[in-house]
């Protein structure tokens, strides 16, 4: 029998009481998220806990993709048929994902009581830097729909060293103008909320054609058990301040951004003025025919394309259609996290034919 042996330990910088280690720290946070595929976690910030859940384990060096799902939805409903679209998983195995449920929405969320005061969008999105200090994350790729993409933009304007990238998916960067409101409220005298949210989620046209995925998301928006919950973050979404993006100007996004809306979608107009306000060397704009995100096609593919203009994803994990057309545009990129500021994102047509100009093309695709 082996013998036992005292080993003497010797520390030889003293911990402070109660201090933990860096590095057991960060083996804590590692092991933490291990364990977590797909766990739901809370924090608490200084307007209220927010919840949110982790897929994947963080890759040394990669951003982790953030998002932020509209009103009506929650992340499941919002980003399930995106990340578990088959041609996703190979983008999405390179990096940890994030996605926040806004307060109240989280499945089992209790209703709020009764004069509860609601987060603004700009204080939704002040709860951000707690989740990734929680996380340990230092930056992000975020993709968001409507008060979701508002949230992250609002999110990169005031802290623009954090996001690496943005997909903004039908976002509306204005406040309401008077006759917007105008409009609100006589809808309201007739309609409810959930037709409201609906009619801000679809184009009518969408609604009356009534298809398999409309009645999906009206049942879900219809039979939400906290429809009272998301009220209040409809009410937020309507009362949001204009971003004042400029061109040019000192209030604009930063960082490479993907614009993305239905060509049928009721804030088409909403974004393509947004295109029209933001840099044009880093932004390009998509127009799919069916109502992101829930026509994952395209969108992955062209997502794809966002993620190798960074440097992130290296031309062996593109299809072979998808490589043939972009060979000459990737020699920057690799898989391992080391990358280029080039900012290349090509979109392919329903045709196939790619073009390989800079980013800002406005591109019209159709899935
Ligand atoms: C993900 O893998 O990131 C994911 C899985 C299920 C729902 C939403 C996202």
């Amino acid at each position: 029998m082996a013998e036992l042996q005292e080993v003497q330990i010797t520390e030889e910088k003293p911990l402070l009481p109660g201090q933990i280690p860096e590095a057991a720290k960060e083996a804590e946070l590692a092991a933490r998220i291990l364990l977590d595929q797909g766990q739901t976690h809370s924090v608490e910030t200084p307007y209220g806990s927010v919840t949110f859940t982790v897929f994947g384990t963080p890759k040394p060096k990669r951003p982790a993709i953030f998002t932020y799902h509209d009103v009506g939805l929650n992340y499941k409903s919002c980003f399930q048929p995106l990340f578990q679209f088959g041609d996703m998983q190979e983008i999405i195995q390179n990096f940890v994902r994030v996605h926040v449920d806004a307060p109240g929405m989280e499945e089992g969320a209790p209703v709020f009581p009764l004069g509860y005061q609601y987060p603004s969008l700009d204080q939704l999105a002040d709860m951000i830097p707690c989740i990734l200090q929680y996380l340990n994350f230092s930056t992000i790729i975020g993709v968001g729909v409507g008060a979701g993409a508002y949230i992250l933009s609002r999110y990169a304007l005031t802290h623009p060293d954090t996001v690496e990238g943005l997909v903004l998916i039908n976002i509306d960067p204005n406040a309401k103008g008077w006759m917007d409101w105008a409009a609100h409220k006589l809808t309201g005298l007739t309609s409810s909320i959930p037709e409201m949210i609906l009619g801000h989620l679809f184009s009518q046209e969408e609604l009356s054609g009534n298809s398999e995925l409309i009645q999906k998301y009206r049942n879900i928006v219809t039979h939400a058990p906290n429809l009272e919950n998301i009220e209040l973050y409809w009410n937020s979404y309507n009362n949001r301040r204009d971003l004042n993006f400029e061109r040019g100007g000192e209030i604009t996004l930063k960082c490479p951004v993907m614009l993305v809306v239905g060509d049928q979608a009721p804030h088409e107009d909403a974004v393509v003025e947004c295109n029209s306000k933001l840099d044009p060397t880093q932004t390009s704009f998509l127009k799919v025919s069916n109502p992101p995100p829930c026509a994952p096609g395209k969108l992955t593919e062209a997502f794809k394309y966002f993620l190798q203009g960074m440097g992130y994803m290296a031309s062996s994990c593109m299809t072979r259609l998808s490589r043939s057309r972009t060979a000459s545009l990737t020699s920057a990129a690799s898989i391992d996290g080391n990358r280029s500021r080039s900012r290349t994102l090509s979109q392919s047509s329903e045709s196939g034919t790619i073009p390989s100009g800079p980013p800002g093309h406005t591109m019209e695709v159709s899935c």
